[in-house]
């Protein structure tokens, strides 16, 4: 694939471009935390977007996407949103580095890779923080590695208009592997998982559905944690987001709540406790017991804060039946996607069999099935 899009770039703009990996990501557990400064427990993957990319003479930026064999041309210094929405992803990314200062001149880039759209293993920071990293290379701009993250997340907030967490652009760039991140994204603290059991594999199961409602109820629950923040502060001074907030302090104030507010507070809670207790079982080599926390994140994301989807819990309960199946639980925003599940190698036909033929019987269709391994952050390559 990679030398695909090197072709490409020579074909196109008769240069020779640095070449980058930029990986997709899973999340183990903590899901919809990171906006509410709690923990996540991601790890970057195999699946990936490549990029090439030269300086150019002019104030233009070049992007072709190859995958869609689209171009887009725009001005460094004046970025404007594009109705075709894959360049705003890039277009961000140079809006925030304009804001920053910093001199980025013209360029050309090609992009283009195997992450599937949608699936909730983030192409969109993938494309974001692999764009901002290229940039920094070439022009020589000295930006490190979080002000990469902070910067490609503000790219997605502002000029794609989702209100993200930092989770997807911190693992794209500090990914490890054979690893697991637990981040505090409060503190941005963060701390790797050895997470290899050689008989134990990550599968990922794709509902190929479109998650038409992610940006918009995303963006609702964001404002639903909000809200609850703003009750539970009256009481206790200097709580600023949910990750302060304890069951014993929300359960208290249970009566001030609407009960929908209610629900998606105390998920909140019960998450960010169930990726400290996931950690520690990790640390104990306890997979039986981290998987039993994912399922409990499923439930929670499922039945409290409401972003799963029949295709979801469809794939999860077909997953739950199978032997030797440790945890299957919805993954990313939600509403769509893939789930996550953590399976005994000797398993993974089994859970195929089972997932395929649950998913067909009752939505006609099958869905995508991929075993991931995990592999580093962004990166140049060699070739
Ligand atoms: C999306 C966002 C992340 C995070 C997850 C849910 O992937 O980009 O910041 O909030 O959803 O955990």
């Amino acid at each position: 694939m990679v030398r695909q899009i090197q072709a490409k770039f020579r074909s196109l703009f008769k240069d020779e471009p640095i070449l980058v990996r930029s990986p997709g990501r899973v999340n183990l557990i903590g899901e919809h935390t990171d906006y509410n400064e709690g923990f996540v427990l991601p790890a970057a993957v195999d699946k990936a977007i490549y990029f090439a990319v030269a300086p150019k003479k002019g104030a233009v930026g070049s992007l072709h996407a190859f995958d869609l064999d689209q171009s887009h041309e725009f001005e460094i210094a004046r970025p404007v949103r594009s109705d075709k929405g894959w360049p705003n992803y890039l277009m961000g990314v140079v809006d925030q580095l304009g804001k920053a200062g910093a001199a980025v001149g013209g360029f050309a880039c090609v992009f283009g890779g195997d992450i599937p759209i949608g699936s909730g293993m983030s192409s969109s920071a993938a494309i974001e923080a692999g764009l901002a990293f290229s940039l920094n290379r070439i022009f020589s701009l000295g930006l490190d590695p979080l002000k990469l993250v902070k910067l490609a997340q503000k790219a997605e907030n502002e000029f794609v208009g989702v209100r993200c967490g930092i989770m997807d652009q911190f693992i794209n760039i500090f990914g490890r592997p054979r690893s697991v991140l637990k981040l505090d994204c409060r503190s941005l603290d963060h701390q790797y998982f050895p997470f290899e059991r050689a008989d134990l594999r990550i599968v990922l199961c794709d509902t190929l559905v479109k998650r038409e409602l992610a940006a918009s109820e995303y963006n609702v629950r964001r404002a639903q944690c909000e809200a609850g923040v703003k009750i539970l502060a009256k009481h206790a001074p200097g709580l600023l987001s949910l990750r302060d907030v304890s069951l014993e302090l929300l359960e208290a104030q249970r009566s001030e709540f609407d009960p929908i507010i209610y629900k998606r507070c105390d998920y909140v809670v019960h998450e960010n406790l169930r990726v400290e207790e996931a950690c520690s079982d990790l640390k104990k080599g306890d997979f039986t017991a981290f998987g039993r926390r994912m399922n409990g994140s499923h439930d929670g994301l499922r039945d409290d804060y409401q972003v799963s989807c029949r295709e979801l819990d469809v794939l999860v309960e077909a997953a739950g039946d199978v032997p030797g199946v440790l945890g299957a639980r919805m993954m990313g925003a939600g509403f769509g996607g893939c789930t996550i599940n953590l399976v005994e190698e000797t398993a993974i036909e089994a859970l195929k069999e089972g997932v395929v033929k649950s998913y067909k019987d009752i939505f006609g269709r099958e869905p995508k099935i991929y075993i991931s391994s995990l592999r580093s952050g962004t990166d140049i390559i060699k070739i």
